[in-house]
């Protein structure tokens, strides 16, 4: 773990230029608006480590699957979202020699991520080898308000050398995902073109025919004064290009604008794209820079308005929960609902961009709490209309009925590939149903469920009808063979949190069906005609939840893991030589199946999804047994930690676990940001302190807040939505206030006691326990 950036309250800031942490920088820096997005590349050429990263949202290839011992069962793919034509490149030339990072002296480097107004920007001064100096600034924008639009400021001028300057704005097509399984480029050219100022470049994927079009136009000034050179216009396979010479003086100032469109045949017609890429950039052309900062500002500040968290007295732990919040934002935007969110975003390429449960377990909760409330509505509808790909699966693995859901996917056809998790981590099905109750119980939205959430609720019930089978012996309904989400233990028999999310499921379904015949009679007869329900196995599901098997241990008062968890070698991570951790780097796959050790929460995340269900000394026993033996090798582990901490009033456990997941990336904990950040897992890091240290519940249609200052922060302040009103909660170490911020009323229980907060007004609940 290296911290070379700068703590702000605003912005990210790395202060000198070390090429060993470039491709940490390239992920922490990157830039997005929910429908592309891109590492922090530099826009010139980068001879160093660097992992060139531009992706839009929704273009993948389904790559032919890899494995040593197939397994039926296996996908035939995996889906990747691609990496996509370099739009952001500027090559600069003195006297013909590359401006190039890597080959020269850099005496001045600042790169700033300013993420109130969403910009990245960049300066340096560099010296190439034969002692000529340049110094540069870049700004770059990926558009908030036109979603196509990308935008470059980059300005150079030559400190102590007049000569030939050549500048070449180009698109590159000819890219090749890092992550592509048999080293295979996943593109090929349509058409291209040099115009005048600019170009433009179509590609189309190898399969799915999946058509981008990127267009390019450039302004050049110097001294202010724009350039009117004829570029010399290049064309080459996949790359499109203009290339300008000029003379200049020391002390010049040449400024490149560079405008870019990218636009994809997910939402034109092929024979569109080019002119859709040409209205969007011409308009962004016209507007100009400053006017394209302006509105990303704007669009930023519309961000911040809904969901900024303010912490008070420590500038890192602000400044860490502001990356998130902005990773998140710029991640997902969720106006299409073919969208999801991968576990790095538009970061890097690991897990391919594809949706895991993730979204469902730790990302729904942030949205619902700071957007309109469609916006996770969309996270929903994604599963929904995956539903018939879901039955599939379960057909193709054996099953009569049922739907299970892909544990990785991009169109709902699964994608992964390894067996103890593609066949046995089913455990994912159940938070798809939970995000629907927690949809449902956020939102109040019930008319969800007869529209879209029944019938995944019904699937999915049917699914763990026929997974589970019962013991005559035990009079109980068992689950063996699976995967907790812990996968530090596979193919285990009765993983506690899988049993109960299973049984809780059919609950839910149960009572869901109940709400929808008792209320919308008509809707429900014909669900239950489509979905040809029939009363014996509403029978078997009730059968099925009185008699399901859950392990546990009375003397420790704990649930067990699974069957045989205390069979093991039970040590603490405390105890393990710090130079074997972490387990995944340094221990045999072997050894760390047959240890105690836990990568994930897994028992102590049934306790905090059904958290209105157990009492504090359950959750407290089972957080005392299981907390010490796990090592958070997931970034998914320690926000679960970190709420759970709060509520028992660990105080030290609660803010070391709320630092571990806030400042994961920035600090590179678990040693990997180079791959891309962990997005998914910073709504688990904003869940840490709104559902954490605030202790947000909704129960019966009421928002329940119990805010505890975590001791290390003089106040701390976050927006919600709920209901159609805007609250602020601020808390201090004496009191909590909630601002209504619309004129919406809201109701709420504040340490128990109830208020109701008029619209643009406040309440003020005294006492506020610091955790104990
Ligand atoms: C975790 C999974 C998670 C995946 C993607 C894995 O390391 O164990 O729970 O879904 O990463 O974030």
């Amino acid at each position: 773990m290296k911290q070379y950036l700068k703590i702000d309250e605003w912005s990210i800031i790395e202060e000198s230029f070390d090429p060993q942490t470039q491709e940490i920088s390239e992920s922490v820096f990157s830039i997005g608006n929910g429908y592309m997005g891109g590492r922090a590349n530099f826009e010139e050429q980068y001879s160093g480590h660097s992992l060139q990263g531009s992706y839009m949202a929704g273009v993948y290839y389904p790559d032919k699957t890899r494995v040593g011992w197939w397994k039926n069962g296996y996908p035939e793919y995996f889906a990747k979202v691609l990496n996509s034509t370099n739009w952001i490149g500027i090559n600069i030339e003195l006297d013909g020699t590359p401006l190039d990072l890597a080959a020269c002296t850099v005496s001045q480097f600042r790169r700033v991520l300013n993420m109130k107004e969403g910009t990245l920007s960049r300066s340096f001064t560099a010296t190439l080898e034969d002692g000529k100096e340049v110094q540069v600034e870049s700004i770059r924008i990926v558009s908030m308000a036109r979603h196509e639009i990308g935008a470059i400021r980059y300005s150079i001028i030559p400190v102590n050398f007049a000569g030939q300057l050549t500048i070449t704005p180009y698109l590159d097509g000819d890219i090749k995902n890092k992550d592509s399984n048999y080293d295979e480029k996943f593109w090929n050219e349509v058409e291209k073109k040099s115009e005048a100022e600019g170009g433009y470049l179509t590609l189309k994927t190898k399969k799915l025919d999946f058509h981008v079009t990127s267009a390019f136009a450039y302004d050049i000034l110097v001294n202010g004064e724009k350039l009117t050179t004829t570029p010399e216009a290049i064309e080459q396979e996949k790359y499109v290009a203009s290339k300008v010479s000029l003379a200049v003086q020391a002390g010049d100032q040449v400024v490149i604008y560079k405008y870019a469109a990218n636009v994809t045949s997910r939402n034109y017609g092929l024979g569109q794209l080019v002119d859709a890429a040409h209205t969007a950039l011409n308009s962004a052309r016209e507007a100009g820079f400053v006017t394209l900062l302006t509105e990303q500002a704007a669009a930023w500040g519309d961000k911040w308005k809904e969901s900024d968290i303010i912490i008070e007295g420590d500038v890192s732990a602000q400044q860490a929960i502001r990356f998130n919040i902005f990773q998140l934002n710029q991640t997902y935007t969720g106006e299409d609902d073919r969208l999801n969110i991968g576990p790095k975003g538009f970061t890097g390429e690991k897990y391919g961009g594809s949706t895991y449960w993730d979204t469902e377990a730790y990302c729904v909760p942030f949205y619902l709490s700071t957007a309109d409330s469609t916006i996770a509505r969309n996270l929903l509808i994604y599963r929904y209309k995956h539903l018939e790909k879901a039955k599939e699966n379960a057909r193709k693995l054996g099953f009569k009925k049922g739907a299970l859901y892909p544990m990785v996917t991009m169109n709902g056809e699964e994608c992964h590939n390894e067996w103890e998790i593609t066949f046995e981590e089913i455990h994912r099905n159940g938070a798809i149903a939970y995000a629907i109750y927690n949809y449902v119980n956020y939102t109040g939205d019930k008319a969800y469920l007869g529209q879209y959430g029944l019938e995944v609720l019904v699937e999915i019930s049917r699914f763990w009808e026929e997974r589970v089978h019962y013991v005559p012996r035990k009079d109980q309904y068992v689950m063996l063979g699976v995967t907790g989400p812990n996968e530090y233990e596979n193919n285990v028999n009765n993983n506690w949190y899988t049993n109960r999310i299973a049984a809780w499921t059919m609950e839910y379904t149960l009572e869901a069906l109940a709400y929808l015949q008792e209320n919308e009679s008509s809707r429900y007869a014909e669900l239950a005609d489509k979905l040809e329900l029939v009363e014996s196995e509403t029978a078997q599901w009730n059968e099925i939840i009185s008699k399901m098997y859950y392990p546990s241990d009375e003397e420790l008062g704990i649930f067990l893991q699974q069957d045989g968890f205390l069979d093991k070698e039970i040590i603490q991570v405390k105890d393990v030589l710090p130079e074997n951790l972490p387990l995944n780097q340094k221990w045999s796959w072997d050894r760390i199946l047959r240890s105690c050790f836990i990568k994930q929460a897994d028992v102590l995340q049934g306790l905090y999804f059904l958290g209105d269900r157990y009492d504090l000394d359950t959750k407290k026993r089972n957080f005392d047994f299981y907390e010490p033996i796990t090592v958070h090798e997931s970034s998914l582990s320690p926000c679960i930690h970190a709420i759970l901490a709060c509520e028992l009033g660990y105080k030290e456990k609660a803010y070391e676990m709320y630092l571990r997941t806030s400042r994961l990336d920035l600090d590179n904990y678990n040693n990997d940001t180079e791959d891309g950040c962990h997005t998914t897992s910073m709504a688990g890091t904003w869940m840490s302190i709104v559902h954490g240290f605030g202790g947000l519940r909704v129960q019966a249609d009421r928002l329940i807040l119990k805010p505890s200052n975590p001791g290390h922060w003089t106040s701390y302040s976050f927006k919600i939505m709920f209901r159609g009103s805007r609250l602020k909660v601020i808390v201090t170490d004496l009191q909590v206030t909630v601002v209504n911020e619309t004129d919406v009323p809201a109701a709420l229980t504040i340490h128990g006691k109830e208020y109701t907060v008029n619209g643009l007004s406040s309440v003020t609940a005294e006492g506020t326990p610091v955790t104990a």
